[in-house]
């Protein structure tokens, strides 16, 4: 069947139509507007089985046997196992205490928290800045708080300034361009504030931030499922903002494939880590903020074009991710024995992967049962490395099936010491040591080995392998995070990243009291204790679209 022209017509409508988008089932659990500390608590059955939809283990069964031992009574706290006797850890109160001390003023009004406060740091960099990827999930523990102030706020600065005219040099930035970050310059004799912008006319590098726009759209979704406040998604501000962000990932040109071509150093890894060609944080990125987008597009003429883009490449994103950057025993198994110069469509090896250039760790880190998206997939090009933020956005945005959801997690699970060892969550393993290093970072001592982008420990990751636990019905893997960072993070101040094979040591340059490890470590408690808050960062299986194919019996889309 054509999906995409089901989807097209699905939603004839000219007005927002986030309240019945393809992720209805979850939308049922909000009970919004969400817009006070006094949540309902409350969980019916029906509402938590919706949670672990369309997975087939774990799922409720899973979750009810963690957290609720006593049966029906356990699902009013589902994060609690000792619910009777529940206390917020003492972390939480600090955690609050800091990241309310990060807010950014603006004309009085607050726009966003600054990446780092250490004031034991000699270089200050680009630290006091508010980044528009580390706002997310202050903004996502806000609204959780029932504080949807300071992420209206933000949505609507970011999109100011996207408005400016961006440079580098001579040359001049596509029109929708979000900043990697921003500052506000306070004058306290004149008593003005004046913003400046970074586009990566500033950065080191000087990379424009393709996830910057992706984390704008999926923040404007959150904001308007949590609040159910259509009309901001629905100005023609906010429109045509989120058309010129698609515009510029849209466009046509010599693509083969629909994957997103980048430079390195274009996300959260933003420095040279050999990400560049088609990395899996932006495509996961990419393909969640096209599921967003979509269901926020107003169908009036400009939308309407857009919508018709959005669908068709969905379809294609889709099926390319789940065929070609999938990896487990099998997938492996048949690479390893794959032939090579092969032409013509009936190329089994359509990329001509060279069986030698399959790393010896990855046959030793593939677990018989379990898998994972790989970094990237270009021509001759296999990047086995394992990178948290982009599997844990595929389970969220529904980009991996739901096999391929809990095959990641089973990964997960049976690569503990790897991944998460002492320290939630390793951005990227293996690190690349030596001459790999030398010729893949050009020697940046920032990311030696085990540091930093080059296989360190980042506790912000930390939310979203909790989102991607509830979602999958596997808390209990959450929460064995969560006490692993407990006994740490306030300790050590709040740290960027830890170093080290296991994550074992602050990291070498790591900020201290970073923003995103404290708002980071807030919202896994609160999705833990209210699994409904999952709704606003996270899409189902849309169900129009048939699974095209079926993994490990064929290759191909
Ligand atoms: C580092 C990180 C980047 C982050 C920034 C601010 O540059 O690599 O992802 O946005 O710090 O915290």
């Amino acid at each position: 069947m054509d999906g995409t022209k089901e989807m097209g017509l699905r939603n004839v409508s000219s007005t927002c139509s986030i309240s019945d988008m393809d992720d209805f089932d979850l939308s049922r659990l909000l009970d919004k507007p969400r817009l006070n500390i006094e949540r309902k608590r409350s969980f019916d059955e029906r509402s938590l089985s919706e949670l672990s939809i369309g997975f087939t283990r774990g799922g409720l069964d899973n979750y009810e046997s963690t957290y609720s031992p006593g049966g029906r009574s356990g699902f009013d706290t589902p994060a609690s196992s000792t619910r009777n006797s529940f206390e917020p850890h003492p972390m939480v109160a600090d955690a609050w205490e800091a990241l309310r001390r990060s807010i950014v003023y603006f004309r009085g009004q607050p726009v966003g928290t600054i990446a780092a406060i250490d004031h034991a740091s000699e270089e200050v960099l680009n630290y006091d800045q508010v980044f528009v990827r580390d706002f997310f999930p202050s903004a996502l523990a806000f609204l959780m708080n029932g504080e949807p102030e300071i992420v209206k706020n933000f949505l609507l600065k970011t999109l100011h300034l996207q408005g400016w005219e961006k440079r580098i040099d001579r040359f001049k930035l596509g029109e929708g361009a979000m900043p990697a970050s921003f500052k506000v310059l306070h004058d306290p004799i004149r008593k003005t504030d004046t913003l400046i912008a970074d586009f990566g006319e500033s950065a080191i590098g000087r990379v424009a931030p393709v996830d910057s726009g992706f984390w704008w759209i999926i923040l404007l979704r959150a904001y308007t499922k949590s609040t159910g406040d259509l009309s901001l998604a629905e100005t023609s501000e906010c429109q045509k903002g989120m058309r010129l962000i698609l515009s510029l990932c849209l466009s046509e040109g010599f693509d083969t494939f629909p994957t997103l071509l980048c430079a390195d150093g274009c996300s959260m890894i933003d420095r040279r880590m050999g990400i560049y060609g088609y990395p899996i944080e932006i495509q996961a990125l990419f393909f969640m903020s096209l599921r967003c987008a979509l269901s926020m597009l107003k169908h009036d003429t400009e939308g309407k074009e857009f919508i018709e883009r959005i669908v068709k490449r969905l379809h294609a994103l889709r099926c390319h991710m789940r065929s070609y950057f999938w990896l487990d025993f099998q997938q492996l198994n048949d690479i390893y024995r794959y032939k090579t110069e092969e032409y013509s469509h009936t190329a089994v090896n359509k990329f001509n992967v060279i069986p030698d250039s399959i790393p010896d760790w990855v046959f030793d880190f593939m677990p018989t049962r379990g898998g994972y998206f790989i970094g990237n997939v270009s021509p001759a090009r296999m990047d086995f490395r394992w990178f948290a933020l982009g599997n844990c956005v595929a389970i969220l945005s529904s980009l991996a099936t739901p096999e391929q959801s809990m095959a990641i997690m089973d990964l997960i699970e049976s690569r503990w010491e790897e991944l998460v060892g002492e320290m939630p969550l390793k951005i990227a393993y293996p690190a690349i040591e030596s001459h790999e290093w030398r010729i893949v970072t050009g020697c940046d001592p920032k990311n030696t080995r085990w540091s930093y982008h080059n296989g360190g420990s980042w506790p912000v990751l930390l939310w979203m392998l909790t989102a991607a636990c509830i979602k999958t019905g596997r808390p209990q893997i959450a929460r064995r995070a969560i006490d692993l960072a407990e006994t740490r993070l306030l300790k050590d101040s709040w740290p960027e990243y830890y170093d080290g094979k296991v994550g074992r040591f602050i990291g070498k340059q790591a900020r201290k009291y970073q923003t995103w490890s404290i708002a980071g470590y807030l919202v896994a408690k609160m999705m833990l204790e209210d699994p409904s808050h999952l709704g606003m960062i996270s899409l189902e299986e849309d169900k129009q679209m048939k699974p095209v194919i079926k993994r490990s019996t064929s290759w191909t889309c």
